[in-house]
């Protein structure tokens, strides 16, 4: 049975998505794990916050080595999650409610522990040798830089079996595979085709600009890799429809753009640079970070579209800055060096802003307002903390907070055996920070958080219209126009921590009247002057604009 909220095979355009891990969303059996009939049991949290789609990670069997990224079986539940017919039962209560569904797909690596990297370093002779891309030499590729910088010196591992090296862009653990391979392109698409036909809506599809490496290169966005990128694509519009492939490639806005091709390679891509600009943005009180980007990024064919986010399971990534703005963003917002990471912030949305609800507001009114399909990363709807103290990006990944009781109601098992400890210091611990605590509070979080989704889902310009830039002469207010057709929405933002006026020329749109759209509020007809906006701390405003 499906109840899907929209038939339209564009929903991904108007979607706002739900990143999360089964791992640390609810465990059902007490075994100190998240699992697929936990989270079934939660479904209603999430219906109720009105997210449009949920996004899983890698929920395969795997030995966890980069919390599940490192897949060793691509058509199994790992059974720590429960059973394939678990997920059946998930996936259709999911679509019972109206919410779509997105798993990981893992393209460029598996584990070592994988069957066919097992076989492939068996012998030189084997039939999946060449499945992986091996060497006699650590000296290929040179120059390619390192991921992982924090724990990896080479992109080649020495494999002791086989008496060669293999290449790898993440973890060692982590072999590539070898796109060149036809037979190994038609096993991702069997892979796909897998758990399309168990009724997923598409993929999030990690890692995709490593696919290929050619000599000379930076094995990086290669035509070689698109190519077998629209591949992919072609198979998947052949055989379905209303489907969605979202490209994972950590990269600037003019090198992400050939992933959507003609519109012919995957419909979704998230926006990488974005997101440290909006931290910066509001570090600076400037939108001039936020604003740059987003005239830097090229269009994208109508049935794309960018997926922008705050947060998320890795570290806040400082790739796509320059070298002096990392260092600002280090020195901003992880002044602690343990909550540092590779190029990153290994830190969640709540602790990143000091706690502060009015900027937790300002940068959630951002990232439903921009360009783009907003994903929340689970727990930020309710203000959730994060542990430095806690390996890799660890920090971030904590079981979920549903109340003030045993485990915050996340499991019933030994404290001990939990796969993370709970946050449980007295600002973000769980007797503070949990969704039943919030849900009996009007204003809290969580029913702010909602309503803002909400008013959201039901004006469709944000999803699909363009964006214009007012540029008052007040720095610290970011003000724009998103249009559709005849709807046009305003959106005046302060960025800065204290009380501000700005001075917008509305006069294009003279004759408008601007109706506040959280409360109804009827604002005084545009003219042809300067329309006056006085703003609060961090305040924002999004206007409905009727001529009436
Ligand atoms: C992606 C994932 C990250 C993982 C890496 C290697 O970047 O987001 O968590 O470690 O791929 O698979
Ligand atoms: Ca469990």
């Amino acid at each position: 049975m499906t109840t899907l909220r929209s038939a339209d095979p564009l929903w991904y355009k108007d979607a706002v998505f739900y990143q999360l891990n089964v791992k640390s969303f609810a465990d059902s059996n007490a075994d100190g794990i998240g699992d697929f009939p936990g989270l079934t049991s939660k479904l209603d949290h999430l219906a109720s916050l009105g997210v449009d789609c949920l996004w899983l990670q890698p929920m395969y069997p795997s030995p966890f080595k980069d919390d599940g990224y490192d897949i060793s079986d691509y058509t199994s539940i790992h059974p720590g999650y429960g059973t394939r017919q678990d997920f059946e039962h998930f996936l259709s209560q999911a679509h019972a409610r109206g919410l779509r569904v997105i798993i990981e797909l893992v393209l460029n690596h598996t584990s070592d522990q994988h069957a066919w990297f097992q076989e492939a370093r068996s012998s030189t002779d084997n039939p999946r040798r060449d499945w992986y891309v091996w060497s006699e030499t650590d000296d290929r590729y040179r120059g390619v830089r390192i991921i992982f910088i924090d724990t990896e010196l080479s992109n080649w591992a020495w494999d002791p079996v086989s008496k060669s090296y293999y290449w790898h862009r993440f973890f060692s653990h982590q072999p590539d595979l070898n796109y060149d391979n036809p037979a190994v392109r038609e096993e991702i698409w069997a892979v796909m085709k897998f758990w399309l036909n168990l009724g997923v809506d598409g993929f999030r599809v990690d890692a995709v600009p490593y696919l290929i490496e050619r000599e000379g290169t930076s094995c990086e966005n290669l035509p070689e890799t698109h190519a077998v990128l629209k591949e992919l694509r072609a198979r998947l519009d052949a055989d379905f429809t209303g489907k969605v492939l979202l490209a994972e490639a950590n990269m600037w806005p003019e090198d992400v753009r050939p992933y959507f091709g003609a519109g012919d390679e995957f419909h979704m891509s998230f926006h990488f640079p974005i997101m440290p600009r909006m931290f910066m943005a509001l570090r600076l009180e400037d939108r001039k970070p936020l604003l740059d980007i987003i005239e830097r990024t090229p269009s994208i064919p109508d049935s794309c579209q960018w997926g922008i986010f705050l947060r998320n399971h890795d570290e806040l990534t400082l790739e796509m800055v320059t070298e002096i703005e990392r260092q600002y963003m280090w020195d901003e917002y992880a002044k602690d060096p343990r909550a540092r990471i590779n190029l990153g912030i290994r830190r969640r949305l709540a602790p990143l802003v000091e706690g502060d609800r009015r900027r937790i507001e300002l940068m959630s009114g951002l990232l439903m307002s921009l360009p783009g399909s907003p994903i929340l990363y689970y727990g930020d709807e309710i203000g959730m903390g994060d542990n430095v103290y806690l390996g890799d990006r660890n920090s971030v990944r904590t079981p979920m907070q549903w109340n003030g009781g045993f485990n915050a109601g996340f499991s019933g098992a030994d404290p001990e055996r939990l796969w993370l400890p709970l946050i449980s210091n007295a600002v973000y611990g769980y007797q503070a920070v949990n969704v039943e605590s919030q849900e009996r509070n009007s204003t809290s979080l969580l029913n702010w958080t909602r309503r803002l989704i909400e008013v959201r889902r039901v004006t469709k310009v944000f999803g699909r219209g363009s964006i214009e830039f007012l540029k008052p002469e007040n720095h610290r207010v970011l003000a724009f126009t998103r249009t559709q057709g005849r709807d046009t929405v305003l959106v005046v933002s302060n960025l800065a921590g204290t009380a501000q006026v700005a001075e917008l020329d509305l006069a294009r749109l003279a004759g408008a009247i601007p109706i506040e759209m959280f409360g109804g509020s009827i604002f005084p007809r545009i003219g042809h002057e300067p329309y006056i906006m006085m703003m609060g701390p961090y305040d924002f405003y999004w206007f409905r604009l009727r001529w009436l």
